[in-house]
């Protein structure tokens, strides 16, 4: 396989090239370049223009016809829970019938459902479960993620998915950058003895910094499931250890968790569903990533968080699936973005914004990732689909067509090339 790549023929190439965090009215000011090519030497983007590129051609070049589909960053889907057990279909009908997401938590089952069928599954069940979400997140044009722990509530269980994750990590053309999420739900056993728990989640940070196995530290912090106060605890503690931190707050209730997450510079601060006017102005003032989920609202028939308010209010905004087996089950991020269109009024500019600059700031990962920029790596897909505009608009389906990763084509004609895959992992 030839070290050059050109990829011409672009109907329209779409980047926001903007120094993140990117706020306001900068999310929507994206760059468009018609009739675009890029040149790609090795794993980076040489060249990005338009017209004549006759003369970025040699011998060695391979040369790709895009076909006039038009262009835009790999998406980053920030916020995942892609490792657990089984699948939570029984529970469906519960939620239909109109039981309440923490309802079904209380008597035993939503999260910690998903951590008994966890513990019980082996190293490898977990791998080949999260490999296969992985590989249709990849035919959605997903080249990195962020992805949890969260459903072992021990250590050992938490291990093993933060394990999982790394392997993949390794094996998989999708990078992953890893949060610890050891206080997702308060296992039923530690019911009376809330503190005992905190503390041995704080003990349990060092072994997790100690072995290297995560990057982000998050908490969910709500109604029934842990306070401020204790979510503090947790997250001061972590980032003592160097660890930067993720945070599940204001999803149902608004109870502080907010707060907590801007005091300590967390890097993002996700759902939001109902977040207060006083927190949305504290948060434009920081450079915290405000992460928006919209599939959630849409599977728990819950409130939209308020983006129009956010992004009105300077506060720099991303978007993720959440995929989970409990309130997200879909890892369509596709879909997640034309969601956000319909329901959180986002413009189309701003959701490519919030699906590629924005969440590679929030993992740290701007200077190499989140826009089409000579210099950075060549995360590239091409979507069949007349202009950005449209493929928001036409929803529902994969407008995918090729994904380019570390610059190799990965997917091309919606199928995954794995002889191309064994060349960059
Ligand atoms: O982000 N809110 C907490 N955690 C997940 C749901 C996890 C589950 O239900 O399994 C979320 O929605
Ligand atoms: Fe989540």
């Amino acid at each position: 396989m030839s070290d050059n790549l050109l990829i011409h023929n672009i109907k329209t190439l779409y980047s926001n090239n903007h120094k993140p965090p990117v706020k306001g009215l900068k999310m929507s000011d994206i760059l468009k370049i018609d009739n675009a090519f890029i040149l790609i030497k090795g794993s980076r983007i040489a060249v990005v223009g338009n017209g004549d590129f006759s003369g970025y051609i040699n011998k060695d070049t391979e040369v790709f016809d895009a076909c006039q589909t038009i262009c835009i960053p790999g998406l980053i889907d920030s916020h995942t829970h892609l490792v657990f057990g089984g699948s939570r279909e029984d529970e469906f009908s519960r939620k239909i019938a109109g039981e309440d997401y923490l309802d079904i938590l209380k008597s035993g089952g939503g999260i910690l459902n998903t951590v008994n069928q966890t513990k019980k599954a082996s190293f490898e069940d977990l791998y080949q479960q999260a490999k296969k979400s992985l590989d249709e997140m990849l035919l959605f044009g997903v080249t990195s993620i962020e992805a949890k722990s969260g459903y072992g509530l021990e250590l050992e269980t938490e291990i093993k998915q933060l394990r999982v994750l790394k392997k993949l990590n390794e094996d998989h053309p999708i990078d992953i950058y890893i949060t610890y999420l050891g206080a997702h739900a308060l296992p039923k056993e530690y019911e009376n003895r809330r503190d005992v728990f905190i503390e041995r989640i704080i003990n349990d940070l060092e072994v997790i910094k100690t072995e290297g196995l995560a990057d982000f530290v998050d908490v969910f912090c709500e109604v029934g499931v842990f306070d401020a106060l204790e979510t503090e605890k947790i997250l001061r503690r972590a980032k003592d250890l160097g660890f930067k931190l993720r945070l599940h707050a204001d999803e149902i209730k608004s109870i502080g968790g907010t707060q907590v997450g801007l005091k300590l510079k967390a890097s993002t601060i996700d759902h939001l569903m109902a977040i207060s006017d006083d927190d949305i102005k504290a948060f434009a003032k920081t450079n915290t990533i405000a992460n928006l989920l919209p599939s959630t609202s849409f599977f728990l028939n819950k409130e939209y968080a308020p983006a129009r308010k956010l992004i009105d209010n300077s506060v720099a905004v991303s978007l993720s699936s959440d995929y989970n087996p409990g309130s997200t089950p879909s890892e369509n991020f596709q879909l997640t973005l034309q969601i956000s269109g319909n329901k959180l009024r986002m413009m189309p500019s701003e959701i490519l914004t919030a699906a590629t600059i924005n969440p590679a700031y929030s993992l740290d990962i701007f200077k190499d990732l989140g826009s089409i920029e000579v210099g950075k790596k060549a995360d590239i897909v091409l979507l069949d689909a007349k202009n950005l505009e449209y493929f928001i608009y036409h929803y529902g389906i994969n407008h995918t067509k090729t994904v380019i990763k570390n610059g190799f084509i990965v997917v091309n004609n919606r199928q995954i090339l794995k002889e191309n895959i064994n060349e960059i992992i």
